[in-house]
């Protein structure tokens, strides 16, 4: 009995033990990731030493990416960061695609009307670069007058620069390409915040750059988090944490020399007003926007229309070797993205002329135009070669017997009928190069796309703004496909012949009667 009642409870007390030990063991496995809430944190990684991508290509680092996985650690969060433009930052955060952003951000006034900033985090400023070859030229703010200077998109920078009489802006996606456009000779000066200026000097390729003046402002970053979100408190806490700790020092001497700046509470920025948003200031930049695209498209028609005849000319000739040429021409150009061809027309052809010593840069407008005709040219030509090509043997032949001479036979008999047939397809591409001249945006060219991101970055309307700049758009491309259908309507031998016979007008009359 006793026994009985002794092996009752030793087995109780074992499956209890048990029972305990798996209890434990499930909750010490669920609880951190019940209780790791994840978070996704924005950046725009061409800010260095700020955020970057890491030198061995896996994943990003900067001190701004330390600093976010320490507050990750402090608050119990996971952080999974997400590479993004900088002005698509804050749309971001207004759409909660992403949890927080954090990107050397200044907390401003405008900014704060639409997300929320945490305590600042860092104390920087702006300042002037400019190559060492103009510093006695250009010594403070007041000599920017009438100069080009080149900013980052969206940036405070940017905002800056606006303040300048009569400069010539550029704007670029990010700040590297704005240096980058000092180096290369295009620009007198960059507007940008000075511990990224000052870092891209001690690192990169930057030895003709220098900054000079004061700092033109005195701004502090904050992390921005969507209006009214839970987790300010948790990333403010954090951050006092870090500060409180010496965690903050560490990281700031990982990147930095000396001592962080005191930090305020308050970012004293946000005492001020910020930007409205109006109509009326929309409507005037897309229409002078539009105005731009437009001519864009033109120029670039223009151009790419004579070299695609000449290559649609070369490519049927009896000539080989004038024809593998255009082949390899149309090739590239249709095989490699538009994208690239900018780049490698704005950045890359005038870097390889300077590297040989010779002293060349690229004007925008003439870039932009370079890239779209050359790249518009292959596809003319294919479409003009097929349209020649299109046309019967036997009409050669006929006009051939006729006596007439290849110029002859060529402007009066093949050409009137193949542009017929070619109007389609030259009414596809005319549409798309319209839509294309928006890529040249990325070389700062102020087109109608450019227009509404700038509206975007002071503004941010996100959805207004780029619906607008789409029906711009669908205005324009439906303007041109009108306009090519009626051509088309026009060209039509049937019905011009009907015409003629009747000048009444009777359109409906059939094939066979118009024929005869
Ligand atoms: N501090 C400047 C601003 O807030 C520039 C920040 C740019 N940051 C970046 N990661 N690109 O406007």
């Amino acid at each position: 009995m006793n026994k009985n009642s002794l092996q009752f409870w030793l087995r109780r007390i074992g499956l209890s033990a048990i029972a305990l030990l798996l209890a434990i063991g499930i909750h010490s496995y669920l609880s951190p990731l019940a209780a790791q809430e994840v978070l996704k944190v924005g950046t725009e990684p061409a800010f260095p030493p700020f955020e970057m991508q890491a030198p061995d290509g896996k994943g990003l680092t900067g001190f701004d990416i330390d600093l976010f996985r320490a507050i990750g650690e402090e608050a119990n969060l996971e952080i999974q960061f997400q590479s993004m433009p900088f002005d698509g930052l804050i749309p971001a955060l207004q759409s909660q695609t992403i949890n927080a952003a954090i990107s050397g951000m200044t907390i401003t006034a405008e900014r704060a009307q639409t997300v929320d900033f945490s305590r600042p985090y860092f104390q920087s400023g702006l300042a002037i670069a400019v190559r060492k070859d103009s510093k006695d030229e250009i010594k403070s703010f007041d000599d920017l007058e009438n100069k080009k200077i080149a900013v980052a998109i969206g940036t405070t920078g940017a905002q800056e620069a606006q303040k300048i009489s009569g400069a010539e802006i550029s704007t670029f996606d990010n700040s590297a390409l704005a240096l980058q456009e000092l180096s290369n000779g295009r620009v007198d000066a960059v507007v940008n915040d000075a511990p990224v200026t000052l870092y891209a000097i001690k690192v990169g390729n930057l030895n003709n750059v220098e900054v000079v003046g004061e700092l033109l402002t005195e701004e502090y970053y904050g992390i921005a988090l969507p209006k009214n979100s839970p987790n300010v408190e948790k990333v403010d806490d954090a951050i006092d944490e870090l500060l409180q700790s010496g965690r903050y020092r560490e990281l700031y001497q990982k990147w930095f020399a000396g001592e962080p700046a005191k930090l305020p509470l308050v970012a004293p920025a946000l005492k001020g007003e910020g930007a409205a948003f109006s109509w009326s200031q929309l409507f005037r930049n897309l229409f002078w926007g539009a105005l731009v695209t437009i001519m864009l498209t033109a120029l670039s028609v223009f151009f790419g229309t004579i070299g695609g005849t000449l290559l649609a000319v070369a490519s049927i000739s009896d000539f080989k070797p004038l024809t593998w040429l255009s082949r390899i021409y149309i090739d590239f150009f249709r095989g490699t993205p538009l994208l690239v061809q900018i780049f490698m027309i704005y950045f890359g052809i005038p870097s390889l002329i300077q590297s040989m010593g010779l002293d060349f840069s690229f004007n925008r407008l003439l870039a932009a135009v370079t890239a779209l005709s050359l790249n518009s040219a292959a596809y003319l030509a294919e479409i003009i070669r097929g349209g020649i090509q299109s046309i019967d043997i036997g009409q050669w032949e006929a006009s051939q017997s006729m006596g007439m001479s290849w110029r002859q036979t060529m402007r009066y008999v093949i050409f009137p009928q193949a542009f017929r047939r070619m109007l389609p397809p030259l009414g596809n591409e005319f549409i798309t190069l319209i839509k294309d001249t928006s890529l040249v945006a990325i070389i700062g060219f102020e087109e109608l796309f450019r227009q509404g991101q700038l509206m975007v970055a002071t503004t941010y309307r996100s959805f207004a703004i780029y619906t607008a700049v789409a029906l711009v758009y669908l205005l324009l491309t439906f303007i041109a496909s009108r306009v090519f259908s009626w051509l088309e309507k026009r060209l039509d031998p049937v019905k011009r012949a009907s015409k003629q016979a009747s000048p009444k007008g009777s359109a409906k009359t059939g094939i066979g009667e118009s024929l005869t």
